[in-house]
């Protein structure tokens, strides 16, 4: 196998032979060629978004989310409007260019309105200095545009598993997790000029190399702007737990994840990559190996400390007894070590966005 035929549009089986591959030097290949492409278009430095977990409160009830509406167990919060404002006002003095709101899946006007208007208050607040993007779930296409209408430009929402199959047998059967609606929702980000980014989870019960293979061809096929991809992570109150004994150890579900993140990045490589949390939670560094591997966005939290350890989303989340500051400082000694810089006060929106907007606009 050779890493430069990987820039010409590889296709499923070989895809699947670079992620099952065991070969050390040839996985030290694929990483290294992968930090090239991305040095080359993006540069050496990641752009930071503060994350704000604004509320656990949840409609849905994934199989595997630790968060479903149906685990009891789950001290429910809201943030108050005041303390998202405080973690965007840490967001602009820290300098961090950009934030991420992000919540559980909720309904109803009073909802949407509320998103609506924290985000004007934010661009008002910080006189437009941080780019917002918004993660809280699958709306309608009115929804979306009004949210992009008060100011948001970047919209987070994985389609988990590309594969309809795999999707169905982590997600009730109840007529509110459809596939289908997923996809149309993505659709409707990008109608509504957002730049769109999604992603999957590795290493889940049941999937295999070809199903990652497929959700590479579906990123590129799709063609999105952001991908953020993660470990799956056991969580002992949800019913896919059951299934833990099938699933790889977590050191190799990380080092899949690498590997989809070095094949995106040879694959697209003006997208926006992130190192997720998920992957810190199986190595202390893993978001630096992340990095070292393609990816070029990290998100530190920013929530306040009370809460965090209501939003486990996975068991072991790392960080939920850290406030904002010391989340930024430990990220900031981690990369120092890694010898990897940040673009400080930069939106570090997606390249992909920018050049396709060019090449579809009219003459
Ligand atoms: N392990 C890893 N990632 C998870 N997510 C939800 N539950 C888990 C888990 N157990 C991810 C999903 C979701 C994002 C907010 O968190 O991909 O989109
Ligand atoms: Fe809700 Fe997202 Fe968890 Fe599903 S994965 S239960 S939508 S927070």
């Amino acid at each position: 196998m050779d890493v430069e035929d990987l820039k010409k549009s590889p296709g499923r089986e070989q895809l699947a032979a670079w992620l099952s591959t065991e070969d050390p030097e040839q996985t030290a290949q694929l990483l290294a060629a992968a930090a090239a492409a991305k040095r080359e278009t993006l540069g050496d430095a990641v752009h930071l978004r503060g994350l704000i977990e604004l509320s656990n409160i949840c409609v849905k009830n994934c199989l595997y989310c630790g968060i479903r509406c149906a685990n009891t167990k789950v001290k429910r919060y809201d943030l108050t409007d005041a303390q998202v404002l405080q973690a965007t006002a840490f967001a602009r003095d820290a300098r961090y260019g950009s934030l991420v709101i992000q919540s559980g899946e909720r309904t109803g006007t009073a909802f949407v309105k509320r998103i609506e208007h924290l985000v004007r208050k934010i661009k008002q607040q910080t006189n437009n200095e941080l780019g917002i993007t918004l993660s809280c779930g699958e709306q309608s296409y009115e929804t979306y545009r009004r949210w992009y209408g008060a100011g948001a430009h970047r919209y987070l929402l994985r389609i988990e598993a590309t594969n309809p199959k795999l999707y169905a047998a982590i997600h009730p059967n109840d007529g509110r997790h459809r596939y289908e609606a997923r996809l149309q929702a993505l659709h409707n980000l990008q109608k509504a000029r957002f730049q769109t980014g999604t992603g999957v989870m590795i290493g889940l019960p049941g999937q295999t190399a070809y199903d990652l293979a497929d959700d590479l061809l579906f990123f590129k096929d799709f063609d999105v702007d952001m991908v953020g991809m993660g470990p799956y992570l056991e969580h002992e109150d949800t019913p896919i737990y059951e299934l833990r004994q099938q699933l790889l150890p977590q050191e190799e579900r990380l080092s899949l994840t690498l590997k989809m993140i070095a094949l995106l990045r040879l694959m697209m490589t003006d997208i926006n990559i992130a190192a997720t949390t998920a992957m810190q939670a199986i190595d202390p560094f893993g978001r630096e190996r992340a990095v070292l591997a393609g990816a070029n966005i990290i998100m530190p939290n920013m929530t306040v400390s009370g809460v965090r350890h209501n939003y486990q989303i996975y068991d072991h989340k790392p960080g939920i007894d850290d406030d904002a500051e010391l989340s930024k400082s430990h990220l900031e000694e981690n990369l120092g070590k890694m010898g990897i810089r940040i673009a400080w006060d930069e939106w570090g929106d997606s390249k992909h966005f920018y050049k396709k907007r060019e090449k579809f606009a009219p003459n």
